[in-house]
């Protein structure tokens, strides 16, 4: 064969191809061709019948298994609001998005709520149809005037049962003004009190930052909820916003949890959507929220027509996602 003679004579020992041992090949087996009578089979083969799986509940966008989330009870009285500020400081994840339409939801089971739009944006006042010029008094003056009762200030919205405290540019005066207030961390929570025991529920939209004006909102909560944009640079600054939370808890508000991290804009059909939401339960277990927020249009549309998806398109997905979020956060924080 061409190739063991090529091998044999060029051998830097010197030996040749006639000195190697002669290949052996192994005996080929007995043939045993087929018969007909082996290709008969006298019997059924034993079948069983694969055992029903036991009713696993199916796994969610989250990856984990979604749970039934119970209907919220009907309340027949209200007050004693639990306070939530909507928290991240990176800009455009959904804070505002999710105030509006967690708290339409949360009215539409028959809470009370209270929406603080408490970012000099106005995006809230804005995304509910008010015009940030013609506001006689705003957030701005119950926090820096004495005299302004919460009431002359709290407007109802579109939504019944959910009312507003607006906010425009006047605002950001206020984070340099209160640096020399005393009690300064306190003041939303001061200012707060006396709605407390109108309302079930207190949502307050913060501005991108953790500033001044976001630590008095987290020492007035007693959660906060996180919402965070299901893409990877999101994940960036959450440790910067997890320790802001933790200085906050230990010096000004002992009682402050982390309610629920959101994923929102989630894209079901791109790996990445599905890789950033492992990552999220990888880091915050489950503290992440099992529903999610897909990504869509409709929101935009719905800011621009100044009413909660819940109303503007109230059988779209988004809309049910953020009806489903309200269940889940009843159940865990609220109704518990
Ligand atoms: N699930 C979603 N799908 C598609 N667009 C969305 C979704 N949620 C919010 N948006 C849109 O993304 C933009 C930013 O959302 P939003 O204003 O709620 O973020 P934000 O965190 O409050 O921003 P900022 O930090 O500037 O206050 C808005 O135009 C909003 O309509
Ligand atoms: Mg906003």
């Amino acid at each position: 064969m061409t190739a063991h003679g090529t091998f044999g004579s060029s051998s830097p020992t010197g030996s040749t191809a006639d000195a190697m041992p002669p290949l052996v090949h192994a005996p080929a087996p007995p043939s045993s061709p087929l018969t007909g009578d082996d290709l008969l089979v006298s019997e059924p083969l034993p079948f069983e019948r694969p055992i029903a799986a036991a009713a696993t509940p199916p796994l969610g966008p989250t990856g984990r298994p979604l749970p039934q989330i119970p209907e919220p009870a009907p309340v027949s009285e209200h007050g004693n609001a639990r306070v939530v500020s909507m928290c991240n400081q990176k800009g455009g994840v959904g804070k505002t998005t999710t105030t509006i339409n967690l708290g339409a939801s949360l009215a539409e089971l028959g809470r009370k709520v209270l929406l603080v739009d408490f970012d000099p944006q106005g995006s809230l006042s804005v995304g509910l149809g008010l015009n940030p010029h013609e506001m006689d008094l705003t957030i701005y003056n119950l926090l820096m005037q004495r005299d302004v009762d919460i009431h002359d200030v709290i407007v109802p919205t579109v939504v019944e049962g959910m009312d507003l405290l607006p906010s425009n540019i006047d605002l950001s005066a206020a984070e340099v003004q209160l640096v020399h207030e005393v009690a300064r961390e306190q003041t939303l929570q001061r200012v707060l009190g006396p709605a407390i025991a109108e309302y079930d529920v207190i949502l307050i939209d913060c501005q991108p930052s953790l500033g001044l004006l976001t630590v008095n909102a987290l020492t007035a909560s007693d959660g906060v909820i996180v919402p965070l944009e299901c893409e990877y640079f999101a994940l960036r600054g959450v440790a910067l916003l997890k320790t802001t939370i933790d200085k906050v808890r230990e010096r000004l508000n002992p009682k402050l949890e982390i309610d629920g991290v959101l994923g929102t804009m989630y894209d079901g059909r791109t790996l990445h959507s599905r890789e950033v939401m492992e990552r999220l339960v990888q880091a915050w277990g489950d503290k992440v929220f099992h529903t999610v927020i897909r990504r869509t249009v409709k929101f935009s549309d719905s800011t621009v027509a100044g009413e909660p998806i819940t109303t503007y398109a109230a059988s779209s997905a988004g809309a049910d996602s953020y009806r489903q979020l309200a269940k889940e956060v009843l159940a865990r924080c609220l109704d518990g």
